[in-house]
């Protein structure tokens, strides 16, 4: 039975990969979430399987080096899923310190420890063990060319301090992995959305603002592209990495599914206009008359667009949920979760709103 290190489970994609491990393989696994709930991270969202036999949390921070080796040491671990990070790009320009302490040092501790614990004396490694560390598409910087895509050999060329610590991230593991022969493989995939994605991202964001009545911030004008994957799509692509992968390769994840900022706002408001009763009050909230052009990000980029012909070609990895059908999906989860979003947003989120977007 493979014992998995999931780091970041209590995050939005971390929470769904677990769902998505137990739901694949049941009771034939074991795993352990090591999470050490910062704002973004929220144990409610395990809460249908934190009963579990073959689930463990231990909440520790990836930065603290004893509290890491511990549990490699209490622990055979088999498979280290790293997904803890500093995640959103606006805190990381008003705050970029504890991007690189989590992102960079917390990844270098985690790959110190798992080295440790996996290296034969020999310097070989033991069969099976495997390091698959979550990366992003942000990596690679911005397209100007709309023909152009990012593939797995497009220059890094990050420019937010959260891009930049993800790339320093990524270049650490991949240095472990040309100096030890670290048994290692990288995932750098596109926009995730989904249910339990905190309400600091955009889509998330505007389902929750619009069902309030409250302005829907967009950023310049609008026009900027990301290229959106439902998160279970995602989880499904790091599964098969760790199958399948290559030890010491990297895969690009996202299912060509660009779209424009404000395409994506207003198909919120269009399918929650079409999915919300007659009679219910929040109907009357909801109208484009509620989108409002805000201040441009600072180095906002322009357009991200991922080429996963090796990881389909390779793996046969393909998404299996189109746009459409998954942001219905995710606006009904967080219509049938307002409890859930309700929790989140009170207390220390009303102070980040109203300095991120000075209401
Ligand atoms: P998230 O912010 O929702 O969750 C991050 C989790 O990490 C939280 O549970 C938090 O408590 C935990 N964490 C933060 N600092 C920690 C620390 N020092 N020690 C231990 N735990 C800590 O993030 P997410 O959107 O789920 O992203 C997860 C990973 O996937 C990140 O590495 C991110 O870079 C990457 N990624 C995200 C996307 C996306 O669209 N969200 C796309 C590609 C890659
Ligand atoms: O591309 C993968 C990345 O996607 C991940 O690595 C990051 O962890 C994740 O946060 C996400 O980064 P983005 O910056 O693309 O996501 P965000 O949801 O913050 O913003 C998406 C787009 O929407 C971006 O162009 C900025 C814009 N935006 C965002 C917010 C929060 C707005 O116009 N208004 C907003 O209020």
């Amino acid at each position: 039975m493979k014992t998995y290190l999931v780091t970041g489970g209590a995050g939005f994609i971390g929470s769904n990969f677990i769902y998505y491990m137990f739901r694949r393989y049941g009771g034939d696994i074991r795993l352990i979430n090591v999470d050490a709930l910062t704002y973004a991270g929220n144990l409610a969202n395990l809460k249908d399987i934190e009963d579990r036999d073959n689930y463990t949390f231990i909440k520790a921070d990836i930065r603290d080096k004893a509290a890491i080796e511990k549990i490699f040491e209490e622990n055979d671990i088999d498979v280290v899923v790293h997904f803890a990070a500093e995640s959103h790009v606006d805190r990381s320009i008003t705050n970029p310190e504890v991007f690189v302490e989590t992102n960079v040092l917390g990844t270098a501790v985690m790959l110190n420890a798992a080295k440790a614990a996996w290296e034969k004396a020999d310097g070989s490694f033991k069969e099976g063990k495997r390091f698959l560390h979550v990366s992003t598409d942000e990596v690679y910087g911005s397209l100007s060319d709309p023909a152009d895509y990012f593939y797995e050999t497009t220059p890094y060329d990050p420019h937010s301090p959260y891009s930049a610590s993800k790339a320093s991230a990524d270049l650490l593991v991949k240095a472990y992995v040309d100096t030890y022969h670290f048994p290692a493989c990288i995932t750098n995939c596109s926009n995730n959305y989904g249910p339990y994605q905190f309400p600091e991202k955009l889509i998330p964001l505007m389902i929750n603002n619009a069902l309030t009545g409250k302005k829907l911030p967009v950023y310049g004008d609008g026009k900027n592209v990301r290229d959106w994957l439902y998160v279970d799509d995602h989880c499904k692509g790091i599964d098969m990495v760790i199958e399948k992968g290559r030890l010491g390769e990297k895969y690009n994840i996202g299912g060509h599914n660009e779209r424009e900022n404000i395409q994506i706002v207003k198909t919120i408001i269009k399918t929650l206009q079409e999915i919300l009763p007659e009679d219910d009050e929040r109907r009357k909230n909801v109208s484009e008359d509620l989108i409002t052009y805000v201040e441009d990000r600072k180095g906002h980029d322009r357009r991200y667009a991922i080429a996963p012909d090796k990881i389909s070609s390779e793996l046969g990895w393909l998404p299996d949920t189109k746009f459409e059908d998954g942001i219905r999906l995710t606006i009904k989860w967080y219509l049938e979760h307002m409890d859930w979003m309700e929790n989140i947003t009170s207390g220390d989120y009303q102070d980040y709103y109203k300095r991120m977007y000075k209401v």
